[in-house]
């Protein structure tokens, strides 16, 4: 187990700010009873992100994406010292629901990443390949290349973490194997030298401590669950009890 492993919440497109705010009470609540080791961070979307700055205590705060550029005529888009001026240290980019949605390539992932490493955000780098690149064997080479095109040049440890999310283990309930999560941490680490990484995909309070066991893995990127503040306490937990 990793000593300080994070533990991240992707809120995705849900909560109005009554809902975000309610969750941040139950979990402020839950940490004055209890004090835990883990980094926290609260990715809500856009709107939310000024109101739970606010009520945030311990917890951090990140974005879901971020444009490729720095300002400018881009409407609708949100740079990354905008989030960095909403109180954000950290933001999620290259999520598979945006490379697959909103058509973002490796490329346009890296030019997001380093506008959030210029603005002293830490990107949080999504990969992971889909089901039928796993069938066919392709899943080491699918993540490889991501983390080579995706990654910007200046990153470093400090302000780099990757996620490894299947998408087929998103939203579906479905979780690779251990031994599969552990042979792409093990490549990860291997490319990556020394860059904090973390599992997502269908993390629940009932898988999370294993996940959390295994070798590289040194946190957690939560999305349903996250949306629940008693099940997202006790996923946080999962990494105290073991560590
Ligand atoms: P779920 O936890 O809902 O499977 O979502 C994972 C995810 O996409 C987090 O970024």
């Amino acid at each position: 187990m990793h000593k300080n492993p994070i533990i991240i919440a992707n809120w995705k497109m849900n909560g109005l700010k009554a809902e975000g705010l309610e969750i941040i009470r139950a979990l402020g609540n839950y940490a004055r009873d209890q004090k835990n080791i883990s980094e926290i961070v609260i990715c809500p979307p856009f709107t939310l992100l000024f109101p739970i700055a606010a009520a945030l205590g311990d917890l951090k705060l990140g974005g879901q994406d971020c444009s490729a550029y720095e300002k400018g005529a881009h409407t609708g888009d949100i740079s990354a010292m905008m989030l960095k001026d909403a109180g954000c240290s950290h933001v999620i980019l290259g999520h598979s629901e945006r490379r697959q949605g909103h058509n973002e390539q490796n490329e346009m992932v890296r030019e997001k990443s380093s506008r959030a490493l210029e603005a002293g955000l830490t990107a949080i780098v999504c990969v992971g390949e889909t089901l039928e690149e796993r069938k066919q064997a392709r899943a080491l080479e699918v993540i490889g290349e991501q983390i080579l095109h995706s990654l910007p040049k200046i990153s470093s440890p400090a302000n780099v973490i990757i996620a490894y999310e299947p998408v087929w283990s998103i939203g579906t309930g479905l979780v690779p194997k251990d031994s599969d999560i552990a042979e792409v941490a093990e490549f990860i680490a291997r490319i990556a030298k020394g860059v904090r990484i973390i599992y997502g995909g269908s993390v629940k309070s009932g898988n999370a401590a294993e996940i959390l066991k295994l070798n590289h893995i040194a946190g957690l990127l939560v999305g349903g669950a996250s949306l629940d503040a008693g099940e997202f306490w006790r996923i946080i937990n999962s990494a105290n009890i073991h560590a």
